[in-house]
């Protein structure tokens, strides 16, 4: 009891400090949250409960491919009843009471009278196109994924980093990679790129705000003399008389680095984004516009190549090393620590980092994700330390983000 009193009272005292503005206190909260719920709960509703999740996923994937969703959304704020849904969507009545009692159950459509519905925030959160995107991507591939695993054990083995003879569990199912089946299916490409952008552009935490550049790129502000935005020439530097400020390595379309333009536009030196010619391709000319206007240099870049850009402040890739089994990463992390210098460039990683110790639940169960669709890994703290000590790097500061997001992982030369 005396456990549960201090939860409870952890609890009272985070969500005071958050009402006082201290953001950092959500993590504590939520945290002795889940410690709460699993000290009242008994083993018996641990289990079930983990066992009925799955029904959520058809509940909330049945909800949008039927339209209830969106026609519960577009009331905006005002009720609707299972009579009028079924006439919007021709649907049983009471089906639609069946398939929503379990999402109002668990808070995603609120019910304000006897069957009778209204959207709250995570009802319209969920109606939005990145939202959609994910619950495709998680029930209609992992659904099948799951139901062939078993089968994958005994037909030799699940392979994590499968080489070329064998499968991943992805490929095992549908037949190829992820990514060449997106290439043939478009329809799943839009989801991938939707699921992509919705967690680029949703309310995801920038990773600018989670490593604190304002702080940290102080001294190149104060020893900038000059007023114009993008002025190249007289910035702390190594003595590069162009100085670069940052490299987002595999950046993509550039969402990262345009949002960290338009975020500190008076932070001198050059900002370069660098990706395969074939993401390249794939930007239409008002986004390259945009980007040009905004000061980003594209450059067509293998990572697997030398790094061409020496001497950089700041080096980013996110997303990229939870794609690649160790061997791969150490080969491009070895290309950017060739050319930082010393004492000066900073690596940061954008990246979940898992506690070697009560790692917790959203980052655990990515790293299952990885494995299983892209045949990638999420790396544990004493992981990251040792893959990037292998290429002569040092982690300065893990930063991490709120709880079970991605934190940005700071590294230099050692
Ligand atoms: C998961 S996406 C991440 C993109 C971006 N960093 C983000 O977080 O949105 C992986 C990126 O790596 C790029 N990529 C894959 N192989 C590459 C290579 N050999 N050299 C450079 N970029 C590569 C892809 O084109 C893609 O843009």
């Amino acid at each position: 009891m005396a456990y549960i009193n201090s939860l409870v009272q952890t609890i009272q005292d985070g969500l005071n400090r958050e009402a006082l503005g201290d953001s950092s206190s959500r993590t504590v909260v939520t945290e002795a949250v889940d410690d709460l719920k699993a000290q009242v709960d008994a083993p018996w509703d641990i289990l079930w409960e983990t066992r009925f999740e799955i029904l959520n996923s058809i509940c909330k994937r049945l909800a949008i491919e039927t339209g209830i969703l969106h026609a519960i959304v577009t009331r905006d704020g005002n009720p609707i009843t299972s009579s009028e849904l079924a006439e919007k969507t021709n649907l049983d009545k009471q089906f639609i009471e069946r398939l929503i009692r379990v999402l109002t159950a668990r808070r995603i459509i609120s019910e304000v009278d006897v069957c009778t519905y209204a959207a709250n925030d995570v009802t319209r959160l969920l109606d939005t196109p990145g939202s959609i995107a994910a619950e495709k991507y998680f029930f209609d591939f992992l659904f099948p994924i799951g139901a062939n695993l078993i089968k994958c054990v005994k037909d030799g083995g699940i392979h994590q980093f499968p080489t070329k003879d064998q499968k991943g569990p992805f490929e095992f199912t549908f037949g190829a990679p992820i990514f060449d089946f997106l290439e043939a299916n478009k329809e799943y490409k839009v989801v991938f790129d939707n699921l992509m952008s919705g967690r680029r552009e949703g309310t995801e935490v920038k990773w600018f705000h989670t490593y604190p550049v304002a702080s940290e790129l102080a001294s190149i502000r104060s020893n900038s003399q000059s007023e114009t935005a993008r002025s190249h020439n007289e910035v702390e530097s190594n003595g590069d008389p162009d100085p670069v400020l940052l490299v987002d390595i595999a950046g993509g379309r550039g969402h990262d680095i345009y949002a960290f333009a338009t975020e500190f536009p008076d932070l001198p030196g050059r900002l370069i984004l660098e990706d395969l010619p074939s993401t390249f391709a794939n930007v239409d000319s008002a986004r390259l516009d945009m980007l040009r206007s905004a000061g980003i240099e594209m450059l067509q870049y293998d990572f697997f190549t030398p790094q061409p850009i020496h001497g950089a402040r700041l080096y980013f890739m996110r997303d990229i090393c939870h794609d690649w089994p160790d061997a791969e990463c150490k080969r491009f992390l070895g290309n950017v620590a060739k050319v930082m210098t010393k004492g000066y460039s900073k690596l940061l990683l954008d990246e979940h980092v898992i506690d070697d110790v009560n790692a917790n639940h959203r980052a655990a169960a990515s790293d299952m994700l990885m494995m299983l669709v892209l045949t990638g890994i999420e790396r544990t703290r004493s992981q990251w330390k040792e893959l990037l000590g292998s290429v002569g790097l040092k982690i300065v500061k893990i930063w991490p983000n709120r709880r079970g997001q991605q934190s940005v992982i700071e590294s230099e030369l050692m």
